[in-house]
C-alpha cells in the first residue's frame, strides 16, 4: 500500500465550524419561521450554501434574490463566528495529526467545499502545514462529486488512489469513493458508514495506526 498524501475536509474535521454553519442557518431559519432542527442539520454537511438553503426551505419555493438576500445573511451570521476562531480552536488531535504527517514526509491538503476555507485555516495558524487547499471556489460540482477532491489531488500531484480523504459528512464519503479515493470518516456509522475506516473523530487516532488500519 501507498499512502503518499492525506486531503481534510475541513468543517467538522479539523475544527468545529460545522457547529458555526449550524447556528448560523438555525438563526436565519428562526427569522424566517421556517422549521430546522439540529437533526435536520445532519443532511446540510458538506453540502454547499445554496443547496443548503434549498434543503431548508423543504421544497417552498422563493424569488432569486431572496434565495440570494438569505445566503448572504446566513454567511454574514457564519462570518460573525468564524472571525473569533483562534489556534485552540482546532480539534483534538488535528494538529498532532498534521505534524505527524509532515514529519513522515507526507503530504496534506484541505477539500473543503467553503468558500470562506481560507479565513478559517489562516485563523487556525495550520497554512503551514498545508501543502494545497481547494475550497468553494475551486471547483464548480460540488460533494458528492469528486471534483473536489482530484483537484486537491493534482495539486499534491499525486493519484487519488495514493490519497486517504478524512471526512464526516455522508456527501463527502461519497465523493472521494467516487474519486478513488481511501477514506476515513470521523463521527458516527450512520453518517460515515461507507468509509473505509470509522473513528469518532483524530481524537485518538494516530498516523502510524491510521494507515495500518487502511492497510
Ligand atoms: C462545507 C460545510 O464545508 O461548506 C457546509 O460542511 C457548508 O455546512 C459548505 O454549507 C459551504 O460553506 P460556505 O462557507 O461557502 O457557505
Ligand atoms: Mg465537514
Amino acid at each position: 500500500m501507498t499512502i503518499k498524501g492525506f486531503i481534510f475536509d475541513l468543517d467538522g474535521v479539523l475544527t468545529d465550524t460545522a457547529e458555526y454553519h449550524f447556528r448560523g442557518w438555525k438563526r436565519l431559519a428562526d427569522e424566517e419561521g421556517l422549521p430546522f432542527t439540529r437533526e435536520d442539520n445532519e443532511a446540510l454537511r458538506g453540502v454547499p450554501r445554496r443547496e443548503s438553503l434549498l434543503l431548508i426551505l423543504k421544497g417552498k419555493t422563493v424569488s432569486e434574490e431572496k434565495l440570494q438576500e438569505m445566503m448572504e445573511r446566513k454567511n454574514q451570521y457564519y462570518l460573525e463566528f468564524i472571525h473569533e476562531i483562534k489556534p485552540s480552536d482546532l480539534l483534538p488531535g488535528a494538529l498532532r495529526f498534521l505534524e505527524e504527517l509532515r514529519a513522515a514526509g507526507l503530504k496534506a491538503a484541505i477539500g473543503s467545499a467553503s468558500k470562506n476555507a481560507g479565513e478559517v485555516i489562516e485563523r487556525l495558524g495550520i497554512g503551514s502545514l498545508l501543502d494545497a487547499i481547494s475550497d468553494g471556489h475551486s471547483v464548480e460540482r460540488q460533494k458528492p462529486a469528486p471534483d473536489l477532491f482530484l483537484h486537491a489531488a493534482a495539486q499534491l500531484g499525486l493519484n487519488p488512489h495514493d490519497c486517504v480523504v478524512v471526512e464526516d459528512a455522508t456527501v463527502g464519503i461519497a465523493a472521494a469513493r467516487a474519486g478513488g479515493f481511501r477514506t476515513i470518516g470521523l463521527g458516527p456509522k450512520e453518517r460515515v458508514g461507507e468509509a473505509d475506516v470509522v473513528y469518532p473523530s483524530l481524537e485518538n487516532v494516530h498516523l502510524d495506526q491510521a494507515l495500518r488500519d487502511l492497510a
